[in-house]
């Protein structure tokens, strides 16, 4: 625990709209206490996604280092198409922002990881929300880091549902598949927040609409950054809403008791149409847990509080 009682946490991520949204609510969580920020490419490239944390400490006065990490995966392939049509082509709805003054650490993301892990043996949480690739480096760097680390809770896979980018695979696993494998085969306790359950917990727009009136600059950036989400999943699913990805993670570390869990063992699929899938076997000696299960009006009310309660 650090000094005041709550769980150390790093936040590893590629902003993107939804890490953005879930960024404000960690930092408005009452249990955790966040200790740096890692980024990787995924929603944009890395030196955008890190521009984009960078802005958003910066905005909201987080007084943490933001690390820059992979641009490539765990293999050496890069991308050239980043999906631009989720989250536009500067990661944040096409804002184009950027800090006035804050820069990213020099040390880098793994590093970063390594080092929080050795500072809290046994009670660093990694909420990870972009694909797995700083937490492999991290790994493979380290002969101790898998066992200073308490638990990496993802956002990422589709166990019993579809995929988002194949009909198997999900965009943070698809991104770095071999990346997961090293994660899901190190050790660490590893809690999957998948497509199971943040596709069950949709924020819609009246819901946000509200949020911007009344949770102060937190609710400004909603409506700066979430028409353009919106707009993408109306035209996939029809619906007036969005599911809330990211921010599944750090409320399963918030509060667990709104998610039904299985434990036992996960596994990512590496070769053929299936690359990129994950899959789980449920037993009692699994170092893993899978979210199966949300109470997504609980989940729904606490954001909304949360961000009333820091913000508004
Ligand atoms: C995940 O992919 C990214 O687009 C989102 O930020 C989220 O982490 C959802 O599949
Ligand atoms: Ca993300």
């Amino acid at each position: 625990m650090t000094e005041d009682n709550k769980i150390p946490v790093v936040f590893d991520t590629d902003p993107g709209i939804d890490d953005a949204m879930a960024l404000i609510f960690l930092a408005a969580c009452k249990r955790l206490s966040l200790q740096a920020v890692t980024t990787v490419f995924g929603n944009a490239s890395l030196a955008q996604c890190t521009n984009n944390a960078l802005y958003l400490c910066e905005r909201f006065n987080l007084n943490v280092p933001v690390h820059a990490g992979a641009d490539q995966t765990i293999t050496g392939a890069t991308e050239n198409d980043y999906p631009d049509f989720v989250h536009g082509a500067d990661g944040l709805a096409n804002l184009n922002v950027s800090p006035k003054i804050r820069q990213q650490a020099d040390t880098s993301a793994q590093q970063s990881l390594i080092v929080s892990a050795e500072e809290f043996p046994g009670e660093l949480v990694i909420i990870a929300v972009g694909r797995m690739t700083n937490i492999a480096n991290a790994i493979q760097a380290s002969p101790t880091f898998a066992s200073n680390v308490k638990e990496v809770v993802i956002m990422g896979g589709a166990v019993n549902v579809r995929g988002n980018v194949t009909e198997w695979a999900e965009a943070n696993i698809i991104g770095d598949p071999e990346a997961a494998g090293v994660l899901f085969d190190s050790g660490i306790s590893v809690t999957q927040l998948g497509l199971d359950v943040t596709m069950k917990t949709i924020m819609r727009q009246d819901y946000i609409e509200s949020l911007v009136k009344r949770c102060g600059d937190a609710g400004k950036l909603l409506g700066e950054i979430t028409p353009y989400y919106l707009n993408f999943y109306r035209s996939r699913t029809g619906e007036n809403g969005f599911a809330c990805h990211d921010s599944s993670a750090v409320a399963f570390v918030e509060n667990p008791d709104i998610y039904e869990t299985l434990t036992g063992t996960l596994r990512v699929v590496l070769t053929g149409e299936q690359r990129g899938r994950t899959e789980f076997d449920a037993n009692e000696q699994g170092k893993h847990t899978l979210a199966t299960a949300v109470d997504d009006a609980t989940f729904l009310a606490t954001y909304a509080q949360y961000l009333n309660d820091a913000y508004g």
